[in-house]
């Protein structure tokens, strides 16, 4: 099989044409795998030294496997886990006579991994669009420490719970407000179960310390500095106030647990302007995504291009520049890109 019969069994299982599929723009998240994995590569190796051929590389969440995929042609010798059978067929079938890669269905914060792979065999582990989805980050960090080598790093990506946009529109559910609710309230406003769990940097910072990866660089994708001002995010927070007075609530309970998730909020924002420098303001509300790396401390991360450090948050790279093609609008390539790019990080 290859992506031709991945797309042909997937237009079966949506009772549509696969014509229907490679023209509908943007690509749905499934169509856009290969693509999507393929430009993860080039910006893996556009932000830090990296030589894959040959490693060891762990996909946790490969989806539809495009990921991993791509990090196979470009030399690794890759392992893909999913929690999902479905989308464990789907990147076998994806990948088959186009790449060697296994695939196999794991909870990836269980310990059923680690009666998957030897202990100590990854030099990379890469969680691309998946911490947001699972409950479980400690174990499930954990069991990264397990996996990885001594000299190893992990690639992730996860979006920002403290961005006023999403707070603005949620960006799976479109949601007002979902942000800045604990995740048990989210049933006042959706009616299924979601899980989707959003956690402040500092969660992802303490976890990844506390389990042996005491390196930590960040990347700049969005280019926050430059495009955020402080103004834009107060206009930002005042919009959610807003939007809050004119909200046609389900209830009074609600309202009353969505009035004080921004208020603290609120308070957080300006205390943070307050105390801590306009950089850090910036990173922190103005990210859509934290992407970035974290590692042993034996790891050689080494970044290419300049790097600044900010207290309270470290060291942040900034990213290179994008290849001539369009780097996708999807993670974004202009100012006008990122303010307008679909959230496509979903798997229908
Ligand atoms: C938003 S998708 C990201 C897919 C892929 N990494 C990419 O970038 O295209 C999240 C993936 O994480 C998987 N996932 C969620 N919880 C998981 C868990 N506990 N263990 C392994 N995979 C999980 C989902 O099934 C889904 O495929």
């Amino acid at each position: 099989m290859t992506y031709a019969d991945f797309v042909n069994m997937h237009a079966a299982d949506l009772k549509v044409t696969p014509e229907a599929l490679f023209n509908a723009r943007p690509l749905s998240f499934p169509m856009s795998t290969n693509r999507r994995g393929e430009e993860l590569v080039e910006f893996l190796s556009r932000c830090v030294e990296i030589n894959l051929e040959g490693k060891r590389v762990l996909d946790v969440g490969c989806a539809y496997g495009g990921l991993s995929i791509a990090l196979s042609n470009a030399g690794a010798r890759v392992s893909g886990i999913d929690v999902s059978n479905k989308f464990i067929k789907y990147a076998e079938a994806n990948a088959l006579n186009s790449a060697e890669a296994d695939f196999h269905v794991v909870d990836a914060s269980s310990v059923g991994v680690r009666k998957l792979f030897e202990k100590g065999s990854f030099d990379l582990i890469v969680i691309n669009d998946v911490l947001e989805h699972i409950y479980d980050t400690a174990s499930l960090v954990a069991n990264i420490d397990w996996l990885l080598n001594d000299t190893g790093m992990v690639y992730f990506k996860v979006p920002n719970s403290f961005s006023p946009r999403f707070a603005l529109s949620e960006g799976h559910r479109k949601i007002f407000g979902l942000t800045l609710l604990d995740p048990d309230c989210w049933f006042h406003l959706l009616p299924k179960r979601a899980s989707i769990f959003y956690r402040p940097l500092s969660h992802f910072q303490a976890i990844f310390s506390h389990f042996n990866m005491p390196q930590m660089l960040f990347v700049d994708e969005e280019r926050v500095f430059v495009r955020f001002t402080l103004r834009k995010l107060k206009n930002q927070i005042k919009e959610i106030f807003d939007k809050a007075r004119d909200y046609n609530y389900p209830d009074q309970q609600v309202k009353g647990y969505l009035r004080d998730g921004i208020i603290r909020f609120r308070d957080e924002y300006f205390y943070d302007v307050d105390n801590h420098g306009e950089e850090f303001v910036k990173f922190k509300y103005g990210s859509y995504f934290f992407t970035g790396f974290a590692g042993r401390a034996a790891a050689a991360i080494r970044p290419l291009h300049p790097v600044r450090e900010i207290d309270g948050i470290g060291r942040i790279a900034e990213r290179g520049a994008p290849p001539a093609r369009a780097f996708v609008a999807e993670r974004g390539v202009s100012d006008e890109q990122i303010e307008n790019a679909e959230w496509n990080g979903e798997p229908a």
